[in-house]
């Protein structure tokens, strides 16, 4: 919302939320998200024609164009728990839209949502119109964390489904109108709204499929003498396989991949495609497995035990120049250590130590898990480090001083594939990486 008020002078955007530290923050000097060249924009719109607050009905009322941007995480509770899609969030919106909408009102999809949903949200509203008409569009966001404001700038594409009526496609090209702003006419790509639902749910199946095949190749190549970086090279040359997501590592994460598979994994079931359901559940498995082996290879090299080790974790988002730790893997491989009775040193330049206490799910006072200013204070005394995000100044440090502060041997996992293991050899370390024999 920031960068169409940044690029679309002449409209008005508000931003509202019922709560009301989260919109304080976004009128402050410190946004609640971390994400390179997002304060610039916020702080050159805010004020002008951006605004955050927390008057949703005065909002509703005057805004011509409503996008829903709740969040939607897999269910906890009831039916499909664990897999499908919480729709309460996206159902408590569409019944305040009713309750206070005075006139016609567009309504866009922003949030990640199972194919058909519009419908859903089209009966909300449409049972209680009271002689308003509204139109649903599915207009999904595929930018990545870290490059968000790149990706906005320029989107490889932008997607918005709507009712082949005359009616939806005059709503349609309401909203064309506003990305051809600063988007050319053929990036923005117009479909109808289950096409444009499925299609979100699908790229990330994708995206993150590509991964958790480079994984499971990775795991083959440590069995052999093989090297995934070449192999990944040597296959991504192929331009119909192509060069990104080939990066092994040590499991994916982030706040869509897993949601949005489950999610289509559980569309699948409610169709009646078995088949098709646990062909995409398997790359969730794949993820699974790369992270247990990843902790497995960590404490059998260490003689199996890591009891009473000190064991450093550079990196704890998700990746790298983000503070978010959505389904990081690092929160799965420092439990798996916590269990086995590790001291563990978590150093992460942009993630607050509250987080990571709420995602081991720990208390304040465990003596098992320290927090360090810097990855020098986290490797101090320590047998192991473990490189879990791939933060760029992790490469500009000082192995050798670092070395000379380890217990011997001193081991180095590289869950990133992020240094140069050869040189780390050279200093001494125990060091391996993913997919490297
Ligand atoms: C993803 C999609 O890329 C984006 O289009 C969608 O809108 C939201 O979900 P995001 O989760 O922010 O974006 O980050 P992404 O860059 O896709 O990385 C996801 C995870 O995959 C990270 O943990 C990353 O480290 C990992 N990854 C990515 C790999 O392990 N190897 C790769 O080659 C690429």
């Amino acid at each position: 919302m920031s960068m169409i008020a940044h690029k679309c002078k002449d409209h008005t955007v508000t931003v509202v939320d019922i709560n009301q530290t989260r919109i304080d923050a976004w009128n402050s000097d410190k946004l609640p998200v971390f994400e390179p060249g997002l304060n610039d924009i916020v702080q050159g719109a805010r004020g002008k024609n951006l605004f955050f607050s927390t008057d949703i009905n005065s909002a509703i009322r005057e805004a011509e164009m409503i996008f829903l941007s709740v969040n939607t995480p897999t269910k906890t509770y009831g039916v499909g728990a664990g897999r499908a899609a919480d729709l309460r969030y996206i159902e408590k919106c569409a019944r305040k839209i009713a309750e206070v909408a005075e006139d016609d009102k567009i309504v866009v999809e922003k949030s990640t949502l199972p194919v058909r949903t519009a419908q859903s949200v089209k009966r909300i509203l449409d049972s209680n119109s009271k002689g308003r008409k509204f139109q649903i569009l599915s207009n999904p966001e595929f930018l990545a964390e870290g490059t968000a404001v790149k990706d906005l700038e320029a989107p490889d594409r932008v997607l918005i489904g709507g009712a082949q009526t005359t009616e939806g496609k005059a709503a349609i090209q309401k909203l064309v109108d506003i990305y051809a702003t600063w988007v050319t006419r053929d990036r923005i790509l117009t479909t109808n709204i289950w096409s444009s639902e499925l299609s979100k749910l699908v790229a990330n199946a994708f995206l993150a499929q590509r991964i958790s095949s480079i994984n499971s190749v990775s795991a083959l190549c440590e069995a052999t003498e093989a090297d995934i970086d070449e192999v990944a090279h040597a296959i991504g040359t192929d331009s119909r396989i192509g060069p990104k997501f080939l990066k092994a590592s040590v499991g994916f994460g982030g706040s869509c991949f897993q949601k949005d598979i489950f999610n289509l994994v559980y569309l699948c079931e409610h169709f009646g495609l078995p088949e098709v359901a646990a062909y995409w559940n398997s790359v969730i498995e794949m993820n699974d497995y790369q992270k247990q082996r990843f902790s497995r290879r960590v404490i059998s090299s260490m003689f199996d035990t890591v009891s009473d080790k000190k064991i450093a974790v550079l990196g704890f988002a998700f990746k790298k120049d983000t503070n978010d730790t959505r389904e990081s893997a690092a929160i799965y491989i420092c439990q798996d250590l916590i269990e086995e009775l590790a001291n563990i040193a978590i150093y992460d330049p942009k993630v607050e130590i509250a987080q990571i206490q709420k995602d081991l799910g720990i208390s304040t006072d465990n003596k098992l898990v320290s927090y360090c200013e810097s990855a020098y204070e986290a490797s101090k005394d320590a047998h192991a480090i473990l490189i879990l995000t791939e933060w760029d100044e992790f490469r500009a440090l000082d192995f050798k001083k670092i070395y000379d502060e380890m217990h011997q041997p001193a081991f180095l996992f590289d869950g990133r594939n992020l240094l140069d293991l050869e040189a780390l050899r050279e200093i001494g370390f125990e060091a391996s990486g993913v997919g490297k024999g």
